[in-house]
């Protein structure tokens, strides 16, 4: 007797991913010889053998460093076609990308060449993964303001590409409201704006976030489970929260999964994502993060559902309802959502 077809995957919305986070090891080695950059591991066991984070800040050392085997435009398709390759095995419908443009232009790559590289994969995503994208530069908050308005300048040529703004990288002692200018010059120019808050940094941020930035979503936003207050309003004004389950436990924001807020958060009524940040170095893509909540927290069909309802709901496509009703539907006919 024949076994019956394995399920698809459930259709979801990332939206929160780096592109430099999905450098998997062997792309980095074969970067690294196609650009003649030393690596300082012998192979990829070793490098992966690194990738044993105390916190944010290891981490983004690492991810700093491993970056310097990007260096044209063609190293940034190659990488995001990797990824859209992926994602879409694990039903990525919907990719909102995170870049980190700063990292790039301080070591000498144009700004131009990453937006056009990762633009070359993107405009064709749809057609060979059936997956719409947007693009988000990030801002590092550990750079000083000065740098991330010369970045939005360095921007305006490309914003037929980008979407939005966001603000990672090392979260404590570089508040929100550091970045007040820039993120009122854009939203000037019609960018959407998101900002990572409450990943590692107090429940103050993720409030100077909404207040001083006027974000649109949080990303991570962990730590606001601190304060009711906050959280109260977050559930009344439908702020989206980005999660990224794995990414926590890899950073050591949280124990185990099991120790993860994300059920509570959802059973308080907040809006709340599944995403996975940097897969490459958190062991998983957005699917595998699904698994895993779904596993240690004991999610059920319909809490699936939810999330993957959510990423829609939360996804930038106000200029394309139509596509957003599309991927709704799909997720409510989908026959098995653990898949
Ligand atoms: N850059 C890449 N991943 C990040 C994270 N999890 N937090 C802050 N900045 C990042
Ligand atoms: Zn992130």
């Amino acid at each position: 007797m024949a076994l019956p077809a394995p399920s698809a995957p459930l259709p979801k919305a990332e939206l929160h991913l780096h592109i430099e986070g999905t450098l998997e090891p062997e792309l980095a080695f074969s970067l690294a010889a196609r650009n003649g950059v030393p690596l300082p591991y012998a192979d990829t066991g070793e490098l992966r053998r690194a990738y044993d984070f105390a916190d944010l800040q290891s981490f983004l050392d690492l991810y700093y460093d491993l970056m310097a085997v990007l260096r044209t435009a063609e190293d940034f398709t190659d990488l995001a076609e990797a990824y859209l390759e992926r994602a879409a095995r694990q039903g990525v419908r919907h990719a909102e990308i995170f870049f980190d443009p700063q990292a790039h232009t301080a070591r000498g790559v144009p700004f131009g060449a990453v937006v056009e590289g990762l633009g070359r994969a993107l405009d064709r995503a749809e057609e060979r993964h059936g997956i719409s994208t947007r693009l988000i530069m990030c801002f590092l908050r550990d750079l000083p303001a000065e740098s991330a308005l010369a970045t939005l300048e360095e921007a305006k040529p490309h914003l037929d590409r980008i979407t939005g703004i966001g603000l990672d990288s090392a979260e404590v002692g570089h508040p929100p409201a550091k970045f007040a200018e820039v993120y009122a010059a854009a939203a000037e120019l019609g960018l959407r704006r998101v900002a990572h808050a409450g990943e590692e940094g107090p429940p103050e941020y993720v409030r100077e976030a909404l207040d001083v930035l006027g974000v649109e979503r949080i990303d991570h936003g962990l730590r606001a489970l601190e304060d009711p207050e906050l959280v109260e309003r977050l559930v009344r004004e439908r702020v989206p929260l980005t999660l990224c389950p794995l990414s926590n436990v890899r950073l050591r924001t949280v124990g185990t999964l099991a120790d993860h807020p994300l059920r509570r958060m959802m059973d308080a009524g907040l809006l709340v994502t599944v995403n996975s940040d940097d897969p490459a170095y958190f062991g998983g893509y957005v699917g595998d993060n699904y698994h895993a909540v779904a596993g240690a927290l004991g999610l059920d069909a319909g809490q699936l559902r939810e999330l993957a309802r959510n990423s829609f709901l939360a996804a930038f496509l106000d200029h394309d309802e139509e596509r957003r009703a599309r991927y709704l539907a799909e997720v409510d006919a989908h026959p098995d959502p653990a898949a």
